[in-house]
């Protein structure tokens, strides 16, 4: 799919995200370096910013990028690997910063619209997380909406799209400012139907409500997180809501909630799976594969499903004696929110179950499975590259890219395992060996089922899998999004 250039004449466009493509910190030595931003809302934006001319508003998440946003002072070009990018970090005072992050949005938010709590002990609402959200959350989206205000001043007709859960309130603000901008917001993580909603108190879902509503247009992934919106604003708002056109009305405004599922640049992951590096990392794969590789690439994040994964394996390896020395299963996982106790406690607990596998299963030249706890996207590449089984068993997720790209590159017509309440599935089911991520009988069976398939049923579900992944790319993505903004603004 392609899109159209920028123009003199298309609006100016304002993308607003936590994350930015970029974070900056300090080496050993005192020197600034730059990574590149993970997770899917990175990648997307990514490709959102390289087919178009935006401005790009982020917070500043580490100490060097309050200082980079410091002496910046405004927008700055941020040069990175695939291109530059037109940026402005917002410094929060670090103590907001933190109760928002590591209070509220990850886990409160991310909890809830994952699913995630274990309802009988957790989350207790006290005073400290009611002050996160005044403290945190409110200060922070005001300060990233305050400097998105700044950018429209003497902009006419101006466009803002919002990204993800850290920002539900900051359009409330920008549309008082601005009641004339045209608001977009993008949640690039599930939906939840409205019970899970109402563990968080009355005032946050209100604010949280107010905020979304406040946009003209909410995308989602799926449309199944489009039904569980309009489901929550006719329940938790008692709005009026018409389910064919996907409308609410709220006050005096109407907003659409569309479905806009993301693909990715195959092409531009091909290229970089035709690279040198990538190759260094293949030789050294194959050098020591065995008849059968497994793979999970995942941020180390509790929805992902690490644990139930390895269990899985373990049983596998339990009831088929005959594939032990014949298979390993490579999981390469990248830390993530180290300073959320829930996530550090996770890799601990994937350390250790680890351990008990490799030494329940594993020989003196075999080791069943082999964790990487490290960020490294050609490393990834090379084994998108070379696997039999890829396995995605994701508690719930908003889509998933991995599913998507590492089927694109992979040369052995591997068999993707996916979980049902991804939201890639909905894409990809009907290729995939679906399974409930939480049937860890079925996952093992689903092992089982992908090492042993012949390589006729392996092409035909790969051939299937290639054609769904290379029909959208993040430029279509873009581009429906950017129609139903002119229709609406225009219509
Ligand atoms: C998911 C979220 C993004 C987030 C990313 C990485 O993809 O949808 O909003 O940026 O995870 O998480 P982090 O907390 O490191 O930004």
């Amino acid at each position: 799919m392609t899109s159209d250039q920028p123009t003199d004449q298309a609006p100016p466009l304002i993308i607003v995200s936590n994350r930015g493509p970029a974070q900056f910190d300090r080496d050993a030595d005192g020197n600034r370096v730059i990574s590149r931003g993970g997770g899917g809302l990175v990648t997307a934006l990514t490709g959102l910013a390289t087919h178009r001319r935006v401005l790009w508003v982020a917070s500043a998440m580490t100490e060097e990028d309050a200082v980079v946003a410091r002496e910046a002072g405004g927008p700055a070009e941020i040069e990175l690997e695939e291109g530059s990018y037109e940026v402005e970090l917002v410094a929060s005072a670090a103590a907001a910063y933190e109760l928002f992050y590591s209070v509220i949005a990850n886990p409160l938010l991310w909890f809830t619209q994952h699913y995630l709590w274990d309802l009988s002990n957790a989350p207790d609402i006290r005073v400290d997380e009611k002050a996160a959200w005044r403290g945190g959350y409110r200060v922070v989206n005001d300060d990233i909406a305050r400097a998105v205000l700044k950018r429209l001043e003497g902009e006419e007709r101006p466009l803002v799209m919002f990204h993800d859960y850290h920002l539900y309130t900051a359009p409330a603000i920008v549309r008082a400012g601005r009641p004339e901008a045209f608001l977009h917001h993008f949640v690039h993580i599930p939906w939840p139907h409205p019970d899970a909603w109402r563990i968080l108190p009355r005032e946050w879902r209100d604010e949280i409500f107010d905020g979304l509503l406040s946009n003209d247009i909410i995308g989602f992934h799926t449309a199944a997180y489009v039904h569980n919106f309009l489901d929550c604003c006719r329940e938790l708002v008692g709005c009026e809501v018409d389910y064919r056109n996907e409308v609410v009305r709220y006050g005096d405004r109407e907003i659409w909630v569309r479905a806009y599922p993301l693909g990715i640049d195959a092409e531009r992951l091909r290229r970089v799976a035709a690279t040198e590096e990538v190759a260094d990392y293949e030789r050294e794969l194959l050098a020591r594969r065995r008849e059968h590789l497994i793979i999970r690439v995942d941020r180390a994040d509790l929805s992902k499903n690490v644990l139930r994964g390895f269990t899985a394996f373990d049983q596998f390896l339990a009831d088929h004696p005959e594939f032990h020395e014949r298979v390993t299963f490579i999981a390469h996982l990248q830390p993530s929110r180290q300073d959320v106790p829930e996530y550090q406690e996770y890799l601990e607990r994937i350390e250790a179950l680890v351990a008990v596998v490799n030494h329940r299963h594993g020989t003196t030249d075999w080791m069943p499975i082999d964790l990487r706890i490290y960020e490294n996207f050609h490393e990834a590449v090379a084994r998108y590259k070379h696997f039999d089984l890829l396995m995605v068993n994701s508690l719930f997720d908003g889509m998933n890219l991995v599913a998507k790209e590492a089927p694109a590159v992979n040369t052995r017509d591997g068999v993707l395992m996916l979980s049902e309440n991804t939201g890639a599935h909905e894409e990809l089911g009907s290729c995939a060996l679906s399974v409930n991520p939480f049937d860890i009988e079925e996952q093992a069976e689903a092992i089982h089922r992908a090492l042993s398939m012949d390589f006729i049923e392996r092409r035909r579900r790969a051939d299937r899998l290639r054609e769904i992944v290379d029909a959208r790319d993040p430029g279509g993505w873009v581009d429906d999004q950017l129609a139903d903004i002119r229709a609406k603004r225009d219509g």
